[in-house]
């Protein structure tokens, strides 16, 4: 197996940053990559960049800080940690102000050190700031004090900009609209958790532990040139699936009861985000079958309302009214569909939205309405469709063989012209497909 290699040139980085720079006006952009995090005394959390700070510059390395300027030159400034020969034999090594210019075309670059000095410069006859408001509270505060002298030099012929904006809006609006690289970078995530999730099927044996298929699957990922988890693999078998955000993957698996994957990849920082529940003894009960059945046809009811023009409220209110009618053939909710739906009486067994973004961060950037309004789909948006059912395993309205039974059924989905294109159509979801599957392995 050849793994993938990274997919990313410099080119793109700078083409999303004239894309951004033409829509700045006479502004300037700030961003920081953030830093390295605490995990216990003195050993740190592998870094991941900010998804703005990386979208706009590839760089990942902790502490740097960008600005982009429309207007005038240097239009795209680095500041980076200096080099240290010292630092670099313990910590790795550092791309320094040279390596910033050279490997990611920055037109200026300056040791970290320099910000509070080179700040006001750059940031001087600028109109509007757009940085993320309340992100990092060092970053807030270099860009406030940057402003304060401004404000007291004016008189001198310094000018301080009139509005700051918030660059989470700036750059999440662009990052709605998948470019061709983060969509190539996004369908390689998806493939190699394709891989993954098939691996598991595959693997899945009465008597595993979860954190077995949670090493497999991460295996998998990395194997195939993926650099982390998009997010906590959720691994969760018999009622452990009914934890909508269950992590700890601790519990073994048991024959009879089914087990709920939610675990996608991370490549060059774009996310897949793929869920799909398995009968851990290899064939589903015919209860089982009964639930799965309603959740897989809510799932291919809500993909297919992921069209232009579409929004994801109503294919929220897609999936609801199939999961309600589903119910109310399991006799899980008394009265009528319309009633069960006005007054919510289906959060019982599904509590969580039908869908979100997908990009660079799992639950991606960019505004869900527009005004007031849903916000209308648009071609190259990407959202999840995951409808789930999750009754708890101590409902007394359920019978015994369906308590503490949780499915979810969780697709990738690109807005196109010609309608929705699912990307994670290669990841088998009808319980015959996954029977098969996991027959073949045994
Ligand atoms: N894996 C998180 C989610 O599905 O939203
Ligand atoms: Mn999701
Ligand atoms: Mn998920």
């Amino acid at each position: 197996m050849v793994p993938f290699e990274p997919n990313v040139s410099r080119d793109v980085y700078a083409q999303r940053r004239a894309r951004l720079a033409a829509n700045l006006g006479d502004g300037a952009l700030v961003l920081y990559g953030g830093e390295l995090r605490t995990r216990s005394n003195d050993t740190e959390f592998r870094f991941r960049p900010d998804s703005d700070f990386h979208y706009l510059t590839g760089l990942r390395e902790p502490g740097a800080v960008m600005v982009l300027r429309a207007g005038a030159a240097p239009k795209f400034v680095l500041f980076v940690r200096a080099r240290d020969r010292d630092a670099e034999i313990w910590a790795g090594r550092r791309v320094g102000p040279e390596g910033a210019m050279a490997r990611y075309g920055a037109d200026a670059a300056h040791p970290l050190g320099e910000l509070a000095e080179q700040l006001p410069k750059l940031l001087d006859g600028v109109a509007n700031v757009h940085v993320p408001l309340g992100r990092w509270r060092a970053l807030d505060q270099h860009v406030q004090r940057a402003i304060d002298h401004l404000r007291r030099r004016n008189r001198w012929g310094e000018t301080p900009p009139d509005a700051l904006c918030d660059a989470r809006t700036t750059v999440g609006e662009d990052r709605m609209t998948k470019d061709p690289a983060a969509m190539a970078s996004l369908r390689q995530a998806v493939e190699i958790s394709t891989h993954a999730h098939l691996a598991a099927m595959g693997a899945l044996r009465p008597g595993m532990f979860e954190y077995q298929i949670e090493a497999l699957l991460e295996y998998e990922f990395r194997r195939r040139g993926a650099q982390a988890a998009a997010y906590g693999s959720i691994v969760g078998g018999g009622d452990n699936a009914t934890i909508l955000h269950y992590v700890e993957n601790d519990d073994e698996l048991r024959d009879g009861e089914l087990l709920l994957i939610d675990a996608g990849a991370e490549v060059d920082l774009f996310a897949a985000d793929i869920s799909r529940t398995l009968p851990i003894g290899g064939r589903f009960s015919p209860a089982q079958r009964d639930v799965y059945d309603i959740v897989l046809r809510a799932n291919t009811a809500g993909i297919a309302g992921a069209v232009v023009g579409g929004d994801i409220d109503s294919i929220h209110r897609t999936c609801l009214r199939v999961l309600c009618e589903g119910l109310a053939s399991l006799g899980l909710l008394a009265g009528d569909i319309d009633e069960a739906l006005e007054k919510e009486t289906y959060k019982r067994y599904y509590m969580h939205r039908t869908s979100h973004w997908l990009g660079a961060d799992v639950h991606d950037a960019g505004h869900y309405t527009l005004g007031r309004t849903p916000r209308p789909l648009q071609p190259g948006f990407v959202l999840t469709v995951e409808p789930g059912l999750y009754i708890p395993a101590d409902d007394e309205l359920a019978p015994p063989e369906l308590r503490g039974c949780g499915i979810r059924i969780e697709d990738d989905v690109l807005v196109c012209e010609q309608g929705p294109e699912v990307l994670t159509w290669r990841v088998p979801k009808t319980m015959d497909e996954i029977e098969a599957i996991m027959a073949a392995a045994r």
